[in-house]
């Protein structure tokens, strides 16, 4: 069973629950940003906020934990999601190239070995192996989570959209793409040691000190065989690829609680803009839908 009532209880049992918290992302921070196109995206999508005028957006940073209180310490998995402002549409990204689970039910497959045995247990680890096995397509993204560099800063990070979307072009041509923040800081990373005594939030703190910040958008476009539907697959490093514009993040939001029961939906696009054949990207309008019913009940 892939309900979203199903994957959400399940993801509970992740972090344990915290009412009124996203289920994943819990401990994140609004800020106001802009985007401005370069152009490059015009000839190949419709999409207004890509190839018009500088769009306002929002942008929030987040740890992956399900616990807002969970130290930011150490090679987390972190968020970068943009709601663009004009029109709707958002982009939601983490700072590992590929997902670890290419379909819903194999995610709840995943997330059920992460749990369902006691934390720090043999059988635990014993229930993970069996998921990879069961799931070679996965590995790559377990090697990447298990690589990733301790930031230091927000704005030091790249972050991947991960899925396959659909540009439509204005001649009705379409065309597979992947996004990419890249950080106009460069990538700056500490070791483990570093960020030993890191309390929650410590790289939101960071990122007050350090505004405004920016990233380029980079546009990689599929080949012919590439993979479109499994988001645990990367396509090839020398696709082409288009610099579509530049987001630079400003100030913290003026009404940080009206922006975090924000969603932040990847599912959400702007004409000229479609979802691929992924079925991780369609079921993720029905889970977020799910974990927002949940903390706007406060639950
Ligand atoms: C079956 C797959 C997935 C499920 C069930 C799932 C579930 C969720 C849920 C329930 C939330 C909290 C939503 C809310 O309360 O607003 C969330 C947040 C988030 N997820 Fe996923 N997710 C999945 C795949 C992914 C993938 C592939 C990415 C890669 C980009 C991703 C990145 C994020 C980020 C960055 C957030 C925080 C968004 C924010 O700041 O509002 N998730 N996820």
């Amino acid at each position: 069973m892939t309900d979203p009532v199903t994957v959400v209880d399940a993801m509970e049992r992740m972090s344990g629950l915290h009412p009124g918290f996203r289920r994943a992302h819990a401990l994140g921070r609004c800020y106001d940003a802009t985007f401005t196109p370069s152009g490059a995206a015009a000839a190949y999508t419709a999409a207004a906020h890509l190839r018009g005028e500088p769009t306002p957006a929002i942008v929030r940073y987040s740890n992956t934990a399900g616990d807002p209180g969970q130290p930011d310490a150490g090679p987390a998995v972190r968020g970068m999601a943009v709601k663009f402002l004009s029109p709707e549409t958002d982009l939601v990204a983490l700072n590992v190239p590929v997902f670890m689970a290419s379909t819903p039910a194999k995610f709840l497959d995943m997330t059920r070995a992460l749990t369902d045995k006691p934390s720090g247990s043999q059988q635990r680890a014993d229930a993970v192996v069996a998921f990879i096995t069961a799931n070679p397509e996965s590995v790559h993204a377990f090697q990447e989570a298990a690589t990733i560099p301790v930031p230091e800063s927000y704005a030091t990070i790249r972050f991947w959209a991960q899925h396959a979307f659909v540009w439509v072009g204005p001649d009705g041509t379409r065309r597979f793409v992947r996004y990419r923040w890249e950080p106009d800081a460069g990538l700056h990373h500490l070791t483990a040691e570093d960020s030993a005594d890191w309390g929650p939030g410590h790289l939101l703190d960071e990122l007050a000190d350090r505004l405004p910040v920016s990233f380029t958008l980079k546009v990689q476009f599929a080949g012919p065989e590439d993979p479109t539907a499994d988001p645990t697959q990367p396509w090839p490093a020398d696709r082409p690829e288009i610099d579509a514009g530049r987001l630079e993040v400003v100030k913290p939001v003026a009404d940080q609680e009206f922006w975090d029961q924000a969603v932040f939906d990847p599912t959400r696009l702007a004409e000229g803009i479609e979802l691929s054949d992924d079925p991780v990207l369609a079921y993720r309008k029905q889970a977020y839908a799910e974990g927002r019913r949940r903390r706007a009940a406060g639950h």
